[in-house]
């Protein structure tokens, strides 16, 4: 049982697997995947989270933290990019840990998946529709109030939950579902639609820079950080820094915490290596490209914004369109809005993509139903049922469920998954220090080290109950892992078959 338990998948046999039946459809050339990239990247995160962030956690030092969530972001990706041009497979982060740290870490890693990519879609769906509602407002349009939000939501000043008199969020369960259906139908015409998105929300995020820069007063930028420039607690107690009302750290490392959301999507691209014409090589070039463009964009954005306006005087729910607004530049918010309004569309579209590769991954190995997860359509070549699966779970939550808690487990989760993938790095390093390494993450060991350092720097600078949903979280999976996978698993049975 503990030998299953952290029993590695032989890399050979990855490798060999990559050459059989039932392949995904290799049609994802560099810029493609540069695209999906930055089609993950630039959404809720800068155009929602960084109002919340500079507002209420970092002030005008909002820059220094999206330097420092990009720093965690840049080693974690020089990772992926070692692992995605060994293993150019559909499973991403959760292949590299089965090949280096076993089954279990691999099914914990997996599962982790879940949260960065299933419950972050349905974060960003129930942002769509926030946006959507104000977009149609500009119109003087408006749905009927039943259909504009989740029915009961999260109260954080009193820990309750509250009705909000409403059914449920149409926009969000009809984004999903349409989403759903572009993914059904093919990966090139996913990756059409993506680029395609991704050309508007450049646009708008340029126009933010280059037109915000003529209104920044640098009096706005003083004081830098009124909050400090730390933010540190362990599991509720503050180590270093100030602390809000609920408790909670404040300052550049609890922003970082909290904007890192922007960063996510990044490696959703090596989820898509088994799509890739080369994956050796297109597949570091998309994940670098994508995170190094959006962390400039980022910076930039944060210093004009906080630029522009007092830091507290920026709006929470639509920080940048409002920004133009207070500068006296009315129409340039319906420019934005489109923007943010596209770029979150086709965070979901990537998003919602890859999770069901992951899956993928999973039930080849055993670990999940294989005939349902491991399905690739005949005509359409994509894994058709997990997509339907994902697209209604992520409708599902987006249009019944408050989101505010799950948002937090996304950061959480990702950089839990980010802390594995640079520790596997090490450890391929050791226990396969001869297999061709097309592209080979620099300075091994202090790249991966340093991603651990920031990562877990950024883990215990969010709220403390993000530690314990993470827990309650994973307690799921193992209980699932434990009925299901443990007895199914491809590697035990063949070890067992003595294969
Ligand atoms: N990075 C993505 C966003 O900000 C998840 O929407």
């Amino acid at each position: 049982m503990r030998n299953q338990l952290f029993a590695r998948k032989p890399l050979k046999m990855l490798l060999e697997e990559m050459a059989g039946e039932h392949r995904l459809r290799r049609v994802l050339g560099p810029w493609q995947l540069t695209a999906l990239g930055i089609g993950a990247i630039i959404g809720t995160g800068i155009f929602v989270l960084t109002g919340v962030a500079a507002h209420d956690k970092v002030g005008p030092a909002l820059t220094l933290s999206f330097m420092v969530a990009g720093a965690a972001c840049i080693f974690a990706a020089l990772c992926y990019a070692e692992f995605a041009s060994m293993v150019p497979v559909a499973g991403s982060a959760y292949t590299y840990a089965y090949a280096t740290l076993g089954e279990l870490f691999a099914w914990i890693i997996g599962w982790d998946l879940v949260l960065e990519y299933g419950v972050a879609s349905a974060t960003v769906a129930h942002g769509w529709s926030h946006y959507f509602q104000d977009f149609i407002g500009i119109f003087g349009l408006k749905l009927p109030h039943v259909f504009t939000n989740a029915p009961f939501d999260f109260d954080p000043t009193t820990g309750l939950l509250v009705a909000t008199g409403t059914l449920f969020d149409l926009p969000a369960l009809v984004i999903s579902l349409l989403m759903t259906v572009v993914l059904v139908v093919g990966i090139q015409e996913s990756a059409r639609v993506n680029a395609a998105m991704v050309v508007v929300k450049l646009a708008v995020v340029l126009f933010v820079i280059v037109v915000g820069a003529f209104y920044i007063d640098p009096q706005n930028w003083v004081p830098f950080a009124p909050y400090g420039y730390t933010g540190i607690s362990i599991f509720g107690h503050t180590l270093m820094g100030q602390t809000g009302p609920a408790g909670e750290p404040l300052g550049v490392l609890a922003g970082a915490g909290t904007i890192f959301f922007a960063y996510i999507g990044f490696d959703a691209v090596s989820t898509q290596a088994e799509e890739a014409r080369n994956p050796q090589r297109d597949v570091p070039i998309g994940l670098m490209a994508s995170l190094v463009l959006c962390t400039i964009l980022y910076i930039a954005v944060a210093a004009v914004l906080t630029g522009m306006v007092p830091y507290d005087k920026i709006n929470v729910d639509a920080p940048v369109s409002d920004a133009f607004r207070q500068a006296g530049l009315p129409w340039a918010q319906l420019l934005i809005s489109v923007g943010a309004l596209t770029g979150i569309t086709s965070v979901l579209l990537v998003l919602m993509l890859s999770q069901p590769r992951v899956f993928l991954a999973m039930a080849r190995d055993g670990l999940l139903p294989k005939s349902f997860f491991g399905a690739v359509h005949e005509r359409y070549q994509t894994p058709w049922k997990s997509t339907i699966l994902t697209g209604i779970f992520v409708g599902l939550m987006g249009a019944l469920i408050p989101l505010r808690v799950l948002a937090e487990l996304v950061n959480i989760g990702t950089l839990l998954a980010f802390v594995i993938v640079c520790a596997a790095v090490l450890v391929m390093r050791r226990v396969n220090p001869d297999t061709p390494r097309p592209f080979r993450c620099p300075m091994v060991p202090l790249v991966p080290i340093l991603g651990i350092g920031f990562c877990l720097l950024l883990m215990f600078s969010l709220p403390s109950e993000n530690w314990l949903r993470l827990f309650v979280w994973l307690g799921i999976g193992f209980v699932i892992y434990f009925a299901y996978g443990r007895h199914h698993s491809v590697l035990a049975m063949s070890s067992r078959r003595g294969v």
